[in-house]
């Protein structure tokens, strides 16, 4: 046997992650499910809890654990905007400072407890998680959807979705152009990434069984804005009628080999159905959209992480995704240009999202 015809066996690579989460903006889930009642959240290796201040409405979210004796916070009670450990009653401050103990003359300095920056928008609650316990990067604020305050459209419909893998698993999906036939049974007509900054991009023209009808083609327009804040825009046709859509497809780490996704559809409201008949879509396309979601988690739950996978001259820029995310991950002033500079990479070349869209009005104005 000639030495060019040994072929050794590739070694998958799966690297060990470092206790560590992305710096940016996550999604608690709808901003009206938190209230007055202290609400349990386990992420980011930890317990937080989250409540709804009486004098000032606002949300906040504390460090679970009390530094007096390590009773759990997300067990006590609001009052004011402070919250009382159910063990000692120590009062703390919704900046985490405590503010109040009902049997000491002196607080102790070192009785502070880490508050979590908070954000209210677009009917959610997001928490800033940070690794270098800095103020969040103001260009890295989700942008305001005018779509979820004009009326127009149906509120979030929200599922929680627990899945057991590391985060980064979600994220490759988004040049992940060659799993689409295999998982979800849909043809790709066209299919581009782009990235700038926090933002990454991916755009696809295609067919689904599921999300769509006929000849009309689906479009979708996916954009992570930061490590876990995602928002899809699809349109497609549905009982004959077309529908677009905005998915919210975000994700908190539990851990370093867990995640949640908040898993959120809005639906534009068809002005000729009723209210009831448009929450009847939408509920609709929420099943049918979970449901091609589970292909996924079918596969990553049966997976192993991949760190240096053989990729073939089709498939999307998958290195390209998780250079972009690694920057995440990385100090403030560590991150390289070249993980944030702008770029585009094409996969499959065919109509663009604009152009379907736009044949899409023509056609419609026509009939
Ligand atoms: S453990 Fe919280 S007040 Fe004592
Ligand atoms: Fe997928």
């Amino acid at each position: 046997m000639t030495a060019a015809a040994k072929r050794e066996p590739y070694k998958i690579i799966k690297k060990e992650w470092p206790e560590r989460y992305a710096r940016g903006w996550h999604v608690l889930g709808k901003a009206d499910s938190f209230s007055a009642e202290p609400q349990m959240l386990e992420y980011f290796g930890t317990r937080l809890v989250a409540y709804r201040g009486e004098d000032d409405g606002e949300i906040h979210v504390l460090d679970a654990y009390c530094p007096h004796m390590g009773a759990d916070l997300s067990k006590g009670c609001v009052k004011g905007n402070s919250l009382l450990c159910p063990f000692h009653a120590w009062s703390w401050g919704a900046d985490g400072v405590c503010d109040d103990i009902p049997y000491a003359k002196k607080i102790p300095d070192k009785a502070v407890i880490k508050s979590w920056p908070t954000l209210e928008k677009n009917g959610l609650l997001f928490v800033w998680n940070d690794h270098e316990n800095g103020e969040p990067i103001p260009e890295q604020e989700p942008s305001r959807s005018e779509d979820y305050y004009s009326g127009e459209w149906t509120d979030w419909v929200m599922n929680r979705i627990p899945i057991k893998t590391h985060c980064r698993e979600l994220v490759d999906n988004m040049c992940d152009m060659a799993h689409f036939g295999p998982v979800h049974y849909s043809t790709v007509k066209s299919f581009s990434n782009e990235q700038d900054g926090h933002v990454f991009v991916q755009y696809m023209v295609g067919g689904h069984e599921i999300l769509t009808e006929g000849d009309c083609p689906m479009t979708s327009v996916a954009t992570y804005e930061g490590p876990a804040y995602m928002t899809t825009t699809m349109t497609g046709m549905m009982d004959g009628q077309p529908v677009t859509t905005h998915l919210l497809v975000s994700h908190v780490p539990v851990n370093t080999g867990e995640f949640d996704i908040n898993f959120g559809v809005m639906m534009k409201k068809n002005p000729n159905l009723t209210d009831k008949q448009n929450q009847a879509m939408v509920d609709e396309y929420t099943q049918s959209s979970i449901e091609s979601f589970q292909q996924d988690i079918e596969i990553w739950d049966n997976k192993v992480l991949n760190d240096n996978p053989v990729l073939c001259d089709g498939d999307g820029p998958i290195n390209m995704v998780r250079k972009w995310y690694s920057q995440f991950y990385m100090d403030r002033d560590s991150i390289p240009a070249r993980l944030t500079e702008h770029k585009t990479h094409i996969t499959v070349e065919g109509p663009t999202v604009a152009e379907v869209l736009t044949q899409m009005l023509e056609k419609s104005t026509a009939a």
